[in-house]
């Protein structure tokens, strides 16, 4: 019989403790599917007396985690503790520096330090695998990795933060505002605790960073990605872009385009039929588009105990099988840097503007953005009953450049009573 597989696993939160119940529950599936055992020699984690509702008296204990990583009975160290800096990357270093295997669902410190890690380990011949950093238990990673590497990669879309996707679709069902419905997921526990990553598109830009990554051969470069979040994100417009056959969503997209690599988190309207604008509640979803295998749409849970050690147990049952595949599914070495380009794909918008109520206002809007070359597709203005009149306008396909160029053209006109809304309408 081959050896072991032993893990030491740091950081027993949910998902760590639920890593723990798959290796003790299914311990013999594991063996029949891969040929070996797959055993935890030592496990780390913060507070050694909390009760995580799993026996962990067969492994040994380590307060530090770099120690649990370097121990010689430890084949993978599996990271969980977060955090993209501090204990979590010290601890994978310094395995990488044993030679260990890495597997993390560590979106952050790979986001930002995915580079240099995925080098080390290959100067070490070792693994770093992340299959459980995006999207929870849909297999995003391995699919793309590896299901699609026959492919030239048209597009990588996805939804990748399930409490915005909460926050949206619940305002939407119950009518009910961004601040109300924040309260409540607050109070639901979905928020990370920053909430900033969440709301604000930084969770969900990490995951996009890496997808963009696997896609197009860049080295993972998520600063340069164009950044936003649903924080302003109104019950009007919810039910407008409803109301026109939309639904609103924390839209990442990565695609090449002739000018650069494209990486964008932003809400964005696509078709309410589409199956992007029916995913509901905290559900994920990931959009891959191949030239020769056409879109394929992976859908399921993007968070939570079961789906996200499900993720993590993939990464370790694929070392069990021998299956080594590069971190970025090409040697690190080979990954070039990426030149971002800044939305130069053109697209629909919808626009919505709070104008003062005399005459000659729509038709000032109107002639700032036929200057601007943006031609007008639909426009309605619809009922109220003070002195601003809201006007709707859905343009053509345009630049999001030209856009912000007649959105600032337009502040010299007198009429805008408010601060414009601008959304982009996703063709998917
Ligand atoms: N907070 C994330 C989400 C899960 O709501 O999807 C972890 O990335």
């Amino acid at each position: 019989m081959t050896k072991p597989l032993r893990l030491g696993i740091a950081g027993l939160g949910t998902v760590g403790a639920g890593v723990v119940k798959i290796v003790q529950t299914h311990a013999d599936l594991m063996t029949s599917r891969t040929g070996r055992t797959v055993t935890i020699s030592a496990v780390s984690a913060r507070s050694k007396s909390r009760d995580r509702g799993v026996d962990l008296t067969a492994y040994d204990w380590e307060d530090d985690p770099v120690t649990l990583a370097t121990r010689d009975d430890v084949d993978v160290f599996v990271e969980l503790m977060g955090g993209e800096d501090g204990p979590a990357k010290a601890a994978t270093e310094a395995a990488i520096a044993a030679g260990k295997d890495v597997v993390t669902a560590n979106k952050a410190m790979l986001a930002i330090h995915g580079q240099e890690l995925a080098e080390a380990a290959e100067a070490q011949g070792a693994c770093l695998r992340f299959e459980a950093a995006v999207a929870g238990g849909i297999p995003a990673i391995k699919a793309l990795t590896e299901s699609l590497a026959g492919n030239e990669i048209t597009r990588v879309m996805g939804v990748m933060n399930g409490t915005c996707n909460y926050i949206l679709t619940r305002m939407q069902d119950a009518g009910l505002d961004y601040q109300t419905v924040f309260g409540e997921a607050e109070a639901l526990g979905y928020l990370e605790a920053d909430p900033t990553l969440d709301v604000g598109g930084i969770d969900a830009g990490h995951k996009l960073a890496l997808l963009a990554a696997i896609a197009y051969g860049t080295q993972v470069d998520f600063g340069a990605m164009a950044i936003e979040g649903i924080e302003r994100i109104s019950i009007e417009d919810i039910e407008q872009a409803a109301d026109m056959g939309y639904r609103i969503k924390l839209l990442g997209v990565a695609q090449m385009t002739g000018r650069g690599l494209e990486t964008r988190m932003s809400p964005c309207l696509v078709p309410a039929t589409s199956p992007l604008g029916q995913l509901e509640n905290a559900t994920n979803m990931i959009v891959l588009e191949g030239d020769s295998v056409g879109q394929i749409v992976l859908r399921g849970a993007g968070a939570g105990e079961g789906p996200t050690a499900s993720a993590v147990l993939s990464d370790v049952l694929d070392l069990a099988r021998g299956i080594r595949v590069s971190t970025f599914g090409r040697p690190a070495g080979e990954l070039v840097a990426a030149r971002s380009a800044v939305s130069t794909a053109p697209a629909p918008f919808y626009l919505r503007f709070a104008l003062v109520d005399k005459p000659g206002a729509l038709a000032k809007i109107a002639t700032v953005l036929g200057d601007a070359g943006i031609s007008i597709d639909r426009m309605r203005q619809y009922g109220h009953e003070d002195t601003t009149a809201p006007v709707l306008i859905v343009t053509h396909k345009t630049t999001r450049t030209a856009l912000d160029e007649a959105l600032a053209a337009m502040d010299g006109t007198g009429v805008l009573a408010g601060a414009p809304v601008a959304i982009r309408i996703e063709e998917v």
